[in-house]
């Protein structure tokens, strides 16, 4: 028996991983959030001295951290806060990994890149976040890198899953909408919870350590994941294309993005031979089967 520690386990992520593997008889789960809730125990991973005091005594074989500030705009306003989730709670977490021999996932975001260019990012480009969430989230992975032996850092973009995200986003919104304005000129790669679950139940059972991006294949524009998500919910709301200037002229508050954050699994392709499925049939099981 195997046991694997999640923090941020009541997130998007952690409770798909939960679904995963809760169906394994050889894996015994340790759920961890901030907030304790049912059978999910109480852990602030921004706490060295509780991070360190729960992992000694679980000694688990994997960590999966899951925990992270994700609200993009919110991290702008909330800097201090921002580097203590993103970036000091996986330092607590690589360094306890390291004391324990535990092997530690960490995941990561496109949009440590600036987006500038027109090219998929590979795992050899060089970041060069423009938001406050990238700028935390890249330090997160230095830490990581620099204080842990056994550990897998994977990249995603664009995730959804079970909580709050912006395909229940858009789907409230034409509830009670005829159209609703939607940003066209960034491209990324929407990624469910499930695609990215499954890869780190392939990495975390191997020895290929290192770096990875790890996204639904194909590309769109919010603008286009819209239409597909209307199209998928049968509903007629119309999407108009706004530019992000746009955007942010209606929401100053709003962060910098990138515009083209379009992620290249190289790494997943190369060592694992592993390739994922399209976005667009992530997305269309998503909705077969929409959590609550
Ligand atoms: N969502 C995306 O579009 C996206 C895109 C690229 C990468 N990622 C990365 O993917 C990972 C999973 O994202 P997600 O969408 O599953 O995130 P999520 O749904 O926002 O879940 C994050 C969880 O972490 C918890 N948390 C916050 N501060 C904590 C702390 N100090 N200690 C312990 N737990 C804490 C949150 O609790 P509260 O809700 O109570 O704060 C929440 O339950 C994150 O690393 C994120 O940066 C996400």
């Amino acid at each position: 028996m195997k046991t694997i520690l999640i923090t941020g386990a009541n997130g998007q992520l952690g409770r798909a991983l939960t679904v995963l593997f809760e169906k394994k008889n050889d894996v015994e789960l340790y759920l961890t959030d901030v907030v304790s809730e049912g059978a999910i125990h109480a852990l602030d991973i921004t706490n060295e001295h509780d991070v360190h005091e729960l992992v000694q005594r679980v000694t688990p074989y994997a960590i999966i951290n899951c925990a992270a500030l994700t609200n993009v705009d919110g991290c702008e306003k909330e800097l201090d806060l921002a580097y203590r989730i993103n970036a000091i709670g996986p330092r607590n977490l690589a360094i306890a990994a390291k004391e324990t021999g535990a092997k530690l996932v960490h995941i990561s975001t496109d949009y440590v890149f600036s987006g500038d260019g027109n090219e998929p990012y590979t795992e050899f480009d060089a970041p060069a976040p423009k938001s406050a969430y990238g700028k935390t989230k890249l330090e997160g992975e230095r830490f990581v890198q620099q204080l842990a032996e056994r550990y897998f850092i994977i990249r995603t973009a664009w995730l959804y899953g079970d909580g709050k995200n912006f395909v229940k986003t858009m789907l409230r919104l034409s509830e009670t909408r005829d159209e609703v304005s939607v940003v066209c000129d960034q491209i990324g790669s929407p990624t469910s919870t499930r695609v990215l679950a499954d890869i780190i139940d392939t990495l975390i059972w191997t020895e290929n350590y290192g770096l990875y991006h790890g996204t639904c294949e194909g590309i769109c524009s919010w603008a286009d994941f819209t239409e597909e998500i209307f199209r998928l919910a049968g509903k007629s709301t119309k999407v108009n294309h706004i530019t992000s200037k746009q955007y942010s002229e209606m929401n100053p508050a709003a962060a910098d993005r990138p515009a083209y954050s379009v992620l290249d699994n190289y790494m997943l392709k190369q060592k694992l031979n592993y390739v994922c499925d399209d976005w667009k049939t992530a997305i269309a099981e998503y909705m077969n089967n929409i959590p609550e």
